[in-house]
């Protein structure tokens, strides 16, 4: 026996790879299963790419306010290959939400969800869910304007949920506003949570596929039968099954590294997405454009009637996402075809031609106008007093009322200002209001002495 035989033979008696891995690569799959079927690894392919650049990333990044969109710049513009190392992240981002899409429109169009592969659904409804929350954080990370304030939209979205959504809001940003400590906390959330419950969730995934076997194109009129699915299915296989490795697994491997290609080809011509401005407290009326993929959902709210809107922000995930892990669970067997199953084509198409106008309509109308708060007036009862109401009409012109919450309405970016009468004295004020302070622009220039006058008068009887 030759000495590298030995070898192999050493590592695969301790390792036992021949008897645990070999027969899962080479396990029977359906022979018919073809090209729609290369979407899930495509998937998992740009999520690995993902690993592997954001570790690149993370070598070089720095998680902290100060630093963050200095050390991007680096990056981008100094570092080896930096431009085309963010450049595939950011691509290969936008990948993997497409790959998840269409592999999960497959899914649905053949109702491979049914019976017995209910759980695989369910996990891949949060893995969707988790990708995108991937995105969002990341697109914090960036700490240029468009990420932070898309962001602070987002938490104040978020903040609207009736009851719990203060809560949920200071959860998702760390505390009363968007700052310092909710870049380490959006770090955390894309660095460490959300990749971890990722690879758990995937790994889970896989098992499910090797337990319950690919499902097979479906005939119509070849009805799925929970009591007689299975033993049907491993029939089929022992009579035509395939391996695994390598007769399916090729077009996998073919797919998934174009798939790879493009994204590396699109980071070299295009690059990374421009940095925008470092988030400047003292810009109130820019107009952030968040990634495609999250602009059609920033979109459906900024279109919402302000009057429902609250409610659709706590009802529309819910239900939609309860839908979708209901699915498998309602309807688990019968007919898996699409030619006798006309509704669900028009339901990818419904939702296809929703999301497509959604983002036509955030890309045209960006969402921001949307985001100006309601006037005071309408929150608060107006005071008598004209230096009062002076005070009032100034906090919304000035601009106050972008940052600062008072009685129900205004911006998360500043703090609270409803009581603010009760600590804080009018010289205080008129301090703070004239000289600003790192989040907030100094007033002093922008404000006449009589402006200046009513505004600390109402924000120091606000008790
Ligand atoms: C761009 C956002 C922004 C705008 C606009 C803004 N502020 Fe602020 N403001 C802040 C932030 C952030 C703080 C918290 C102090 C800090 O950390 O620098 C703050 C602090 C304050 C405080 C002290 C409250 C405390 O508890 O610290 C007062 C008072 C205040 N602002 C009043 C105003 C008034 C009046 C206006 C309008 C003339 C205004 N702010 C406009 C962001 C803003």
């Amino acid at each position: 026996m030759s000495k590298l035989k030995k070898i192999g033979h050493w590592l695969d008696d301790r390792t036992g790879f021949s008897d645990t891995i070999l027969p899962l690569l080479k396990h029977p799959v359906p022979p018919d299963a073809k090209w729609s079927y290369v979407f899930g690894s495509a998937t998992l392919f740009c999520f690995l790419l993902q690993v592997l650049t954001g570790i690149g990333l993370a070598l070089l990044y720095q998680p902290s306010s100060e630093t963050a969109y200095q050390s991007l710049q680096f990056i981008t513009h100094k570092a080896v290959m930096g431009n085309v190392l963010r450049g595939i992240h950011y691509f290969g981002a936008s990948g993997m939400i497409l790959m998840a899409g269409v592999h999960m429109v497959r899914v649905y169009l053949t109702a491979s969800y049914k019976y017995p592969r209910e759980m695989s659904w369910i996990s891949g409804v949060f893995l969707l869910l988790f990708t995108i929350t991937m995105g969002f954080t990341g697109q914090l990370l960036r700490w240029d304007s468009n990420g932070v304030w898309s962001s602070i939209v987002a938490a104040e979205q978020l903040g609207r949920v009736p009851f719990i959504g203060t809560t949920l809001a200071r959860l998702l940003i760390g505390g009363d506003t968007l700052g310092a400590q909710s870049l380490s906390r959006f770090f955390a959330y894309h660095v460490f949570i959300f990749p971890g419950l990722i690879f758990l969730f995937v790994g889970f995934h896989l098992q499910q596929v090797i337990r319950n076997g690919i499902s097979e194109p479906p005939k119509p009129g070849r009805l799925v039968d929970p009591k007689t699915y299975r033993q049907w299915y491993s029939n089929m296989l022992e009579k035509v099954g395939r391996p695994f490795w390598p007769d399916a697994a090729w077009r996998d491997a073919l797919f998934g590294s174009l798939v790879i290609l493009v994204i590396v080809a699109l980071a070299v011509i295009f690059g990374p997405p421009e940095l925008t401005k470092p988030p400047d407290p003292s810009i109130i009326y820019t107009t952030p454009t968040p990634d495609w993929y999250l602009l059609s959902i920033f979109a459906l709210f900024a279109l919402m009637p302000p009057s429902i809107e609250s409610y659709v922000i706590f009802i529309g995930p819910v239900l939609a996402i309860g839908a979708l892990i209901a699915l498998p669970l309602l309807s688990n067997k019968g007919e898996r075809s699409p030619r006798r199953r006309p509704w669900s084509v028009v339901v990818v198409i419904c939702v296809v031609v929703f999301m497509i106008s959604l983002l036509i309509a955030g890309f045209q109308a960006p969402w921001s106008p949307e985001f100006k708060p309601r006037p005071l007036a309408a929150a608060m009862q107006v005071p008598e007093q004209p230096v009062l109401k002076k005070g009032m009409v100034l906090f919304s012109d000035k601009g106050c009322l972008y940052c600062h919450r008072m009685h129900g309405v205004g911006g998360i970016k500043g703090p609270d200002l409803s009581t603010i009468g009760r600590n804080w004295t009018a010289e205080q004020l008129r301090i703070q209001i004239v000289n600003g302070s790192e989040g907030m622009p100094a007033y002093g220039g922008m404000l006449t002495n009589d402006e200046l006058h009513a505004l600390v008068v109402f924000l120091d009887a606000r008790q």
